[in-house]
């Protein structure tokens, strides 16, 4: 059992937990994930490692509530366990050697951008991110970010926070200007992250994008979270979740990512009633 050490809201759906496991702890790197199970009989859920602290043994996680399974972590409380927790998994985010990169962060993947952020800074590089939002609400992480960028914009796309529009404008903007980059990273929703390796191909500028399409096992045995790169097939849980952006499927792994919205759906909406029975 793994033991919840601390419990954080960062918005309405989205809550950050500390989480005891040791020896993830000591082997974690930024861009790795774990896979947990909130109970014996429960859902996989892979999700990335936000941060670690190899000294007291603790892993963060990151997540926003999106089905029923993510619905029963949020609602575990500090001192509660979680059955089952794995990893380090995937590859790390190869972040070596670069001195220059825009780091981008759309809505919940800004959890996931911030350790690579902090460890390009940490390695000396000089970072700029761009993280985006829905509205004010959303906003996240924003002070961990401002200690490790030398650049930081906070997108909305209301406006109601930072400056109105998409992390693709101020990302042009910053090219446009001049600003050369070794590297892009871009974490978020799909889309997103179409949209920047679209962006930054046009300009020749080398784009990695973290994948996190659905997952079963987690060690390339069941193909649930296959996608293609250059042509050929990949698994985001061996071979990724990092991949160069230029080379990614983008329509095939949108079009996966729908595959179980209504399973997912009704899955969801039973949990919830399960609650409201429950606190009656
Ligand atoms: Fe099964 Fe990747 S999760 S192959």
């Amino acid at each position: 059992m793994y033991r919840i050490i601390k419990k954080e809201i960062l918005n309405p759906t989205v809550i950050k937990m500390q989480v005891k496991a040791p020896l993830i702890a000591k082997k974690a790197e930024p861009g790795q994930f774990i896979i947990l199970r909130v109970k014996e009989e429960g859902e996989r859920i892979p999700l990335t490692i936000a941060d670690f602290d190899r000294a007291n043994g603790t892993v963060t996680i990151i997540f926003q509530v999106v089905g029923a399974s993510t619905l029963q972590l949020a609602a575990l409380e500090e001192g509660d366990a979680i059955s089952d927790f794995v990893g380090p998994l995937g590859v790390p985010s190869h972040v070596e050697g670069l001195k220059k990169v825009a780091v981008i962060g759309g809505g919940v993947g800004s959890a996931i951008a911030y350790p690579i952020a902090k460890k390009l800074h940490y390695l000396g590089a000089e970072v700029h991110s761009v993280v985006g939002f829905r509205n004010k609400e959303l906003v996240i992480l924003e002070d961990e970010f401002k200690t490790v960028s030398d650049i930081l914009a906070v997108m909305t796309d209301d406006g109601s926070y930072g400056t109105k529009g998409l992390v693709t404008d101020t990302l042009k903007q910053l090219i446009e200007s001049g600003e050369k980059y070794d590297e892009v990273i871009a974490i978020g929703p799909l889309i997103m992250m179409k949209y920047v390796a679209a962006l930054t191909k046009g300009y020749g500028i080398k784009t990695m994008v973290s994948m996190n399409p659905v997952m079963i096992d987690g060690t390339g045995m069941c193909g649930g979270c296959r996608l293609t790169v250059d042509g050929k097939t990949k698994f985001a849980c061996v071979d990724g979740p990092d991949f160069d952006g230029h080379l990614v499927d983008f329509e095939e792994a949108l079009a996966r990512s729908t595959m179980y919205k209504q399973f997912e759906r009704s899955a969801y909406d039973a949990t919830c009633n399960l609650f409201k029975k429950e606190v009656r």
